[in-house]
């Protein structure tokens, strides 16, 4: 690659090598690997574990296991993938937290082994800081200073961010995520597991205005949504008292009004962030944000208010590696690197 220096009389161009990372992900039920070069995604495998449908949620031991059978296939079709071998890599990364500690311990020792055989440095992730980047993986890229609105199965965070490696928690859930809402209410409605992409597909053909389900008021940033899932769950015990089949026949509709009601209370937190803050660049990550209702209403927050906002696409919204390398890539420009003996957790201050 040319690089270009400026400060000399003159600028000269000089060959520079580019910066090639491998990035590794396995903090819940996603396998995945991705390789990176100089910040552009080269290659971006996910697994999804199958596993855990029948059960109705993720099965810890059962995730570590399959991280096991899937990990070295899925780094091996992300190199692939990219066109580089083991040699060319920079560089690896890896999810260090938060997630199943079982899970994240696959991808650590997975990426520390490979670190060490390669000789090159290894980077630890963050990986709701992850998320956030997702958004810096393809335009259009948000300026600075950018309010993120992140929703996955274990987090809702409105996150603060003044640079890429500078973000701030201002706001988090006092009990459930967004996606645990989604996902227990829709066991409720014997949906299978991950219930929140159903929820979405239901949704579609049903009446948003055809139940009411209350909304909770919670102080500054934060967010609430057991109050939620038990006024859905009462309310389905309520009416099936009265019809037997009541799930059955208003399946659409129960989804419609559900998810409008959880998008009405993550957005209408957005505003106010936004409001209180005064950043105009505001976006949606994480798994959640894979949802259509939520998607629209992003959409039509920025218009109202003239604000720009932005999406992730579908396949950097959940799980996956190529986020990881986005953070790595920040992070490798900082030389921030881990030692060896660096050990994954379960859960971060961050
Ligand atoms: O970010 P993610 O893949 O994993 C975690 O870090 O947790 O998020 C998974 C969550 C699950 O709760 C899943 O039900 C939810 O994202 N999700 C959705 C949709 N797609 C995924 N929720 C609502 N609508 C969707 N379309
Ligand atoms: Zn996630």
């Amino acid at each position: 690659m040319l690089c270009n220096f400026a400060g000399f009389n003159h600028s000269v161009s000089v060959l520079v090598n580019p910066v090639n990372i491998l990035a590794v992900e396995s903090s819940c039920d996603e396998t995945s690997a991705a390789v990176l070069q100089d910040g552009r995604v080269l290659s971006n495998i996910i697994a999804t574990q199958k596993v855990h449908e029948q059960y109705g949620g993720v099965v810890p031991e059962l995730a570590s296991r399959a991280h096991l059978q899937q990990i070295v296939p899925v780094v091996d079709q992300a190199l692939r993938q990219s066109g580089l071998d083991g040699g060319q890599i920079t560089a690896v990364a890896f999810t260090q937290a938060p997630g199943l500690i079982g899970s994240l311990l696959v991808g650590a020792g997975f990426a520390k082994s490979l670190a060490q055989a390669w000789s090159v440095p290894l980077i630890a992730v963050n990986h709701m800081q992850a998320h956030v980047l997702a958004h810096w993986i393809e335009e259009p890229l948000p300026a600075f200073p950018f309010l993120c609105l992140t929703v996955s199965g274990g987090h809702t965070q409105l996150v603060r961010c003044k640079a890429p490696l500078d973000m701030q928690v201002i706001g988090t859930t006092l009990d459930d995520a967004a996606g645990e809402a989604f996902d227990k209410i829709a066991k409720m409605l014997e949906l299978p597991y991950p219930g929140g992409p159903m929820i979405d597909r239901y949704a579609q053909s049903g009446n948003p205005d055809a139940f009411h389900f209350p909304v909770p008021e919670i102080k500054d940033f934060d967010f609430s949504f057991s109050g939620v899932k038990t006024s859905v769950l009462y309310f389905l015990q309520k009416m099936k008292n009265r019809e037997p089949d009541f799930i059955l026949q208003h399946k659409n509709d129960i989804c419609a009004s559900v998810q409008k009601n959880i998008v009405h209370i993550l957005i209408k937190k957005l505003e106010k962030a936004a409001m209180a803050t005064g950043i105009r660049h505001i976006g949606i990550a994480g798994g959640v944000s894979a949802n259509s209702a939520l998607r629209h209403a992003l959409t039509l927050l920025g218009q109202q208010h003239n604000w720009p906002t932005y999406l992730p696409r579908f396949e950097y919204c959940t799980d996956n590696a190529a986020m990881i390398g986005m953070v790595a890539h920040y992070k490798y420009q900082q030389q921030q690197f881990a030692s060896l003996d660096i050990v994954p957790a379960a859960r971060t201050a961050w």
